[in-house]
């Protein structure tokens, strides 16, 4: 079925018509289905592809826990949730960042039934410096339901796991049903899209419906029916190690004579039109172009070919909307209950439970609107102090310590941070979502981030016992501070 599948092609049934006039049939079919060029329609190149990247994949996989957990768990039920834990992580975040939490998570709630019965806040705490926080969240509420609806058995299906366990979508159910389950389905993350758009020299929008739509409808082709979570795991591993966004490694590509982009930038190089035999397959049509043509292909890129880009023509994205730009003044306020207490104790407040960074924990901070000028920050934030503690020191007590810069997804942060000190006559619970905590408690809890830098520029600038660098966050040297980073997601 799978290789009629893949010679299946609407044929017109008029002989003739294939000439300059063409029939009703031929342009229905036409505009129905993407240039073949865009596509894999040939079972042998099919298998041949199948066999390089496996090959590959064999030789060059990183070994990952939720790899091997994958490989040598033999109670589905485990396996399962395992892998899930592993992919709702992996959403937006590098591997190398999730392997660390993802070991820990495992050994404390190493099934279904262990993480049911955790708290939001230890789940939160678990999860503090991973970002996009609702994850842990839902990984939680999925395993509350599997408890409570499944009797403690994960889902099988891809459409058990759509089903049940929120946040699961089209990609986290593929990769869940193909690595733990064996079911042949594809898996279209970020990095496949990539390595798919530039083998089939996609340029279309590939956030588009027409691209995701037909990236699916590749990948569910060319998976291997007998190891798919390792063909899936193979084609995200090519993206991550070789078809790199920047900086691609063509020439250790595996699949190298299956890429169309790579086919492009060497045909357009005038002393490499012939490829070396070694170069060349059999098996693999020797199409130069789509056949559409590329002003009418609705697939083809749209803004012609960037020639310093080479393979990185693709994919095309549409310009992302600019991230808001938001300033907080915040403070790390630091008390000593009494003369002789030898920990201090640090202020954090709880954000709502629902909304941004829900249920996690902060330092007094307050949006500055637009034009507030520095010398009324002391003043905001002596109010702010007041109203959670009940007492706030001297204005002229807030001691400016600098600006951390940290950029989310959509939101470019700038914390303009204070450090001042109060004597031990707080009201500890006159504000209920805020509780005092020593430094090793501080490191520990469901912060953000944005919160762990600015407790580390604290920690840099006036050496605060205690305030060492968080989980999560390497040692930073000052000047980091200052100038914005690559985009996080904290
Ligand atoms: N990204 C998403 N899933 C992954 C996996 N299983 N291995 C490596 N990278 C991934």
């Amino acid at each position: 079925a799978r290789a009629s599948r893949l010679t299946m092609r609407k044929r017109s049934p008029f002989p003739k018509c294939a000439g300059e006039i063409r029939c009703l049939f031929c342009q229905a079919a036409e505009s129905a289905r993407p240039s073949s060029y865009h596509f894999f329609n040939e079972p042998a190149e099919v298998s041949l592809f199948r066999s390089r990247l496996l090959r590959w994949y064999d030789q060059s996989k990183r070994d990952l826990p939720w790899r091997t957990v994958a490989m040598t768990e033999t109670d589905a039920n485990i396996r399962t949730y395992a892998v899930w834990v592993s992919e709702v992580m992996l959403q937006q975040t590098q591997v190398a960042t999730v392997i660390d939490y993802y070991n820990k998570w495992m050994k404390r709630w190493p099934t279904v039934q262990e993480l049911a019965a955790a708290s939001v806040e230890d789940v939160n705490e678990m999860w503090a410096g991973l970002g996009y926080y609702s994850r842990g969240r839902r990984l939680h509420q999925g395993a509350q339901k599997v408890m409570s609806e499944l009797a403690g058995e994960m889902p099988r299906t891809t459409q058990g796991l759509l089903k049940w366990l929120p946040g699961v979508g089209r990609y986290t159910a593929g990769a869940v049903g193909s690595i733990a389950l064996g079911l042949v389905t594809g898996a279209v993350d970020g990095n496949v899209t990539r390595v798919l758009c530039r083998l089939r020299a996609i340029g279309a929008d590939c956030t588009s419906s027409l691209v995701t739509d037909l990236l699916w409808e590749i990948c569910n082709l060319i998976v291997d029916p007998e190891r798919p979570g390792q063909f899936n795991q193979a084609l995200m591993e090519l993206g991550a190690l070789v078809c790199r966004p920047k900086s691609p490694l063509c020439a250790r590509c595996p699949v190298q004579t299956h890429c169309h982009a790579y086919r492009k930038v060497t045909h357009s190089l005038p002393h490499t039109r012939e490829l070396p035999q070694t170069f060349q397959s059999p098996c693999v049509p020797d199409i130069e172009d789509c056949s559409a043509g590329d002003s009418s292909c609705k697939l083809c890129l749209s803004e012609g070919w960037a020639r310093d880009l080479g393979v990185q023509n693709y994919p095309r994205k549409p310009v992302r909307k600019a991230p808001r730009v938001e300033r907080m003044v915040t403070c790390v306020l630091r008390c000593r209950m009494t003369e002789d207490e030898d920990e201090p104790q640090y202020l954090l407040i709880q954000r709502p439970s629902t909304g941004l960074l829900a249920g996690m924990w902060e330092l007094p901070s307050i949006l500055l609107e637009e034009d507030i000028p520095g010398k009324k920050h002391r003043a905001l934030l002596s109010a702010e102090v007041q109203r959670i503690v009940g007492t706030s020191p001297d204005e002229d007590s807030f001691q400016y310590l600098g600006e951390v810069v940290h950029i989310f997804s959509h939101i470019h942060q700038t914390y303009v941070v204070y450090s001042a000190s109060v004597g031990g006559s707080t009201e500890r619970d006159r504000e209920p979502q805020s509780r005092w905590v020593s430094a090793s408690a501080l490191q520990e809890a469901a912060v953000s981030t944005g919160v762990k830098k600015v407790c580390e520029l604290v920690h840099v600038l006036t050496g605060l016992r205690g305030l060492a660098p968080c989980r999560g966050l390497k040692q930073s040297s000052l000047s980091q501070f200052f100038t914005s980073s690559k985009p996080a997601s904290t």
